[in-house]
Parts: C-alpha cells; structure tokens; sequence
C-alpha cells in the first residue's frame, strides 16, 4: 500500500461534492497537496536546475514519488494503486510539477497514458503483469502513438502489426515518445489492417527491451529535459497476440479516450509551471527596489501579478472541473480540452511575465524562471496541441448545439 494512503481517512470519491464547493478541497485532497508540496520543496525543486541542465533522468525522485502513492494514484490498491481519484491525481501532479516539470511529465504518462489504458481494457492478467510492477516507481511504462509522418492526425499511422500464427510482427517507427529510453513497456498504437483507416488500428502493450526494437537518439529538448524524449524504432518485433488491448482495431478509440484523461494530466503540470513562475516573480518583486521601493509596490508589476494569478486560478478551475466530471463519470472531452489549452496558455504567459518582471535576471539560468518558460513551451504541444484543443472544443461545442 502506498505510503500516503496509510496515513490518511479513507474519504475519496467526490460524488457527494458539486462543482462550487471544490473551491474547499475535501480534507484527503489537501493532506495530499501538502504532501506533495512538501516533497517537492524538498526533494524535487533542490535538483531540478542540476536534472534539467545535465539531461538527467530524477530515478531517485521517480522511487520516492512511487513510494508515496504518486505513480499509480487511481488504479486500485489491488493492483498496487493508490485508489484516489482524478481529482487527487490533478492536485498531485500540480504540485509536482511545481518542483519540477520533468518528474511531472513521467508522473502524468505512467499515470494516465501507460497505467490508464491498461487499467480501463486490460485482462486481469494483464492488469497483474503490466500494471503492478509499475506502480511504485521501480518502472515506468510509456505510450506510442505519434510516428514521424503523423502527430497531429493521429488516426494515420503507419507502424503494422500483423498476427502471424500466435504473435503480432511489428513494424514502424513510433516518434516523440516520454520515457522512450527508461521504460520498461509500452502501449503501442499500430495498424493491423491499413485499408480501415483508423478503425483498423489496435493497441498492443510491448515489453522493453525485446528484440526487433531499437530506440532512436535521445532529443536534445528546449525543455523539461530531465525526462526522455525518442523514436521506438520496430524491425519485425515478435509480441505474443495476447498482449492486445481490448478488441482488435479499437486502439484509436483508446488512444483518444486515454488523451481525454491525459489532457487533465498536462493541464496539471501546466498550473505547477505557472504557479512556480507566479512565487519567482512574486519573490523577486517583493525584494527588488526599483525606483525607491520594492517592485512590487509599483502599478505596473501589481498589474501584471493580477493577470497571471487571473489566468492561472481560472485555469485551475477547469482542470478540477474537467478532474470532478471524469471521477463522477460524466463526458469530460471538451471540459479536458478547454483545461489543457487554458493551463498550457497560462503557463506560458506566466513563466514569460515572470521573465519580464525579472529582467535580466530571468534571462541566465542562475534563477529558475528561465527554466519555467522553456519548461510551459510543451504544455502548447504534447497530448495535442493548442490548435487540435480548439479542433476538440469547437466539434463538441457544434455537437452541443445539435448541428
Ligand atoms: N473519445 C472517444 N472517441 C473519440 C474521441 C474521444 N475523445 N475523439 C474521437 N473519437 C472517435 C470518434 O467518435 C470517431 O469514432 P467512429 O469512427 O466510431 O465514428 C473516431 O474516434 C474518429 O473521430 P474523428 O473523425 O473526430 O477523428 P479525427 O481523425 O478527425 O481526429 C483528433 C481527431 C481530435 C484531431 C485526434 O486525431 C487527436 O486528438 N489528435 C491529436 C493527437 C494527440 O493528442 N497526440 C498526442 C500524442 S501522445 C503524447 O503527446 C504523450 C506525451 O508525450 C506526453
């Protein structure tokens, strides 16, 4: 059992709760924030600067977040989950990032993207195989759906699968994929029969290392470069046919349905870059004297500390709003989107008015803010970017209205 669910009342799901009142976090919800915090303080923000700048992988930090519940927070504790809820996963995540948006990018995969699919589809062999071991830190898996040739169009992938005998053969190249490097498994997206377009493609989950793959170099990213970043490359890759996720050709659905929940995720660290930001500037501000007095005194700066706490507190209410419709089982697609797209905006308007409050010393890397702002660019692009946010926002919206 995780270490954080010993210590706390068993108080989890929010059915009881409306919107409104998730401005008071249930008590479980916020002995988990200061957890988190207190972690990140301590263990996460000391490293971040030296992880990011040297393109290291926070193992450490990983085992410790496994051990406090952190990389499995809504699978069941039988499988070797932590049994909260979406909600307690966007608080988490928040804070994690907060100290460092690497670790919060391998949090938020293994969570939604790698455990997520395998949770909802898996056999319970498979939950049993390809989720215990992956919840405490020791592992982590990854999610393979975007290739060289298609990233926004996701239903063109090109990477097969064909069934020969008991086994599928694999191959392709998957591209741009989290933890590509230290993962010890992966769901993989790859077509099993081309001419059903997407309805053709199917989710298959891939042990790491196995023969016929081979992993590209490791990106040298503008940010969170503490997490790794490359090409699965598959050259006539034997899995066995049990290792398929739910039906044969329903992988798109999953991968969409996966980045509905991942979206929540990437919302998460968003705030935890912009809050992160918005404490540098406030920090600097209230120390730096300019004119006479302390930054912080002069109009200009309160102006720009009003809108970013704006956008970022009005961003943090749809990543919980859109958190509190996925745990209550309500349709969240549009609600995840709007988060993502509004967490990720925010969090690169904050982390460049920090800069900009800062000045120069925004600009080197003796401070974090530079950091932060490489670190929000991200959160525009990965799990779909702010354009195909908008593409999802708006065929909901045309849906809603019934045309
Ligand atoms: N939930 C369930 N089903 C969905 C769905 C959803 N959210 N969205 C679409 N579908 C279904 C549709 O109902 C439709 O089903 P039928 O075939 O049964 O009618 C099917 O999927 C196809 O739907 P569309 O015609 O709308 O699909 P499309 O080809 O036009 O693509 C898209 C839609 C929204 C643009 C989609 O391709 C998309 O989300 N693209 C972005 C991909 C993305 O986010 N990639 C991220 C990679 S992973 C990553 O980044 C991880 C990381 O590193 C951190």
């Amino acid at each position: 059992m995780a270490l954080f669910t010993r210590t706390l009342p068993r108080v989890y799901h929010l059915s009881h709760r409306n919107i409104a009142s998730l401005a008071a976090l249930p008590e479980t919800h916020q002995m988990l924030q200061k957890t988190c915090r207190d972690f990140a303080d301590a263990e996460l923000k000391p490293h971040a600067a030296k992880h990011d700048r040297e393109h290291l992988y926070p193992k450490e930090q990983i085992k410790k977040m496994g051990e406090l519940g952190l990389m499995a927070i809504a699978a069941p504790e039988e499988y070797g989950g932590t049994g909260l809820d979406y909600l307690a996963y966007s608080i988490a995540l928040e804070e994690i990032s907060r100290g460092c948006a690497s670790a919060g990018v391998i949090m938020s995969v293994n969570n939604s993207l790698y455990i997520g699919p395998i949770l909802q589809w898996g056999t319970k062999e498979q939950k049993e195989k390809w989720i215990k071991p992956f919840t405490n830190g020791q592992k982590v898996g990854c999610f393979a759906l975007s290739e060289p040739g298609n990233g926004s169009d996701a239903g063109a992938a090109s990477t097969t699968a064909k069934l020969e005998g008991n086994h599928f053969i694999i191959n392709g190249t998957k591209q741009w994929i989290t933890s590509a490097f230290e993962s010890e498994a992966g769901v993989v997206f790859a077509t099993t029969d081309k001419a059903l377009k997407h309805k053709g493609i199917s989710a298959i989950i891939i042990p790491k290392p196995v023969e016929g793959l081979e992993l590209g170099k490791k990106e040298d990213k503008l940010g969170i470069r503490a997490s790794s970043t490359c090409a699965l490359m598959f050259d006539n890759c034997k899995v066995p046919k049990e290792n398929i996720l739910g039906e044969l050709g329903f992988g798109f659905k999953i991968a969409m349905i996966c980045l509905d929940a991942g979206r929540i995720g990437i919302a998460s660290q968003a705030l935890g870059i912009a809050q992160a930001s918005l404490e540098v500037a406030v920090d600097y501000a209230s120390k730096r004297l300019s004119f006479g007095k302390p930054l912080i005194k002069l109009q200009t700066i309160q102006n720009k500390l009003a809108e970013m706490a704006l956008r970022l507190e009005s961003a943090r209410l749809l990543t919980w709003r859109a958190a509190w419709l996925k745990d209550n089982h309500k349709p969240y697609t549009k609600e995840a989107a709007m988060a993502k797209l509004a967490a990720s905006e925010a969090a690169t308007f904050l982390s460049h008015q920090c800069i900009q409050i800062l000045g120069g010393m925004g600009y080197v890397s003796d401070m974090p803010a530079e950091r932060h702002y490489r670190d929000a660019r991200i959160t525009e692009i990965y799990e779909g970017t702010s354009e195909i946010q908008r593409l999802v926002i708006a065929g909901n919206l045309i849906k809603e209205f019934g045309l």
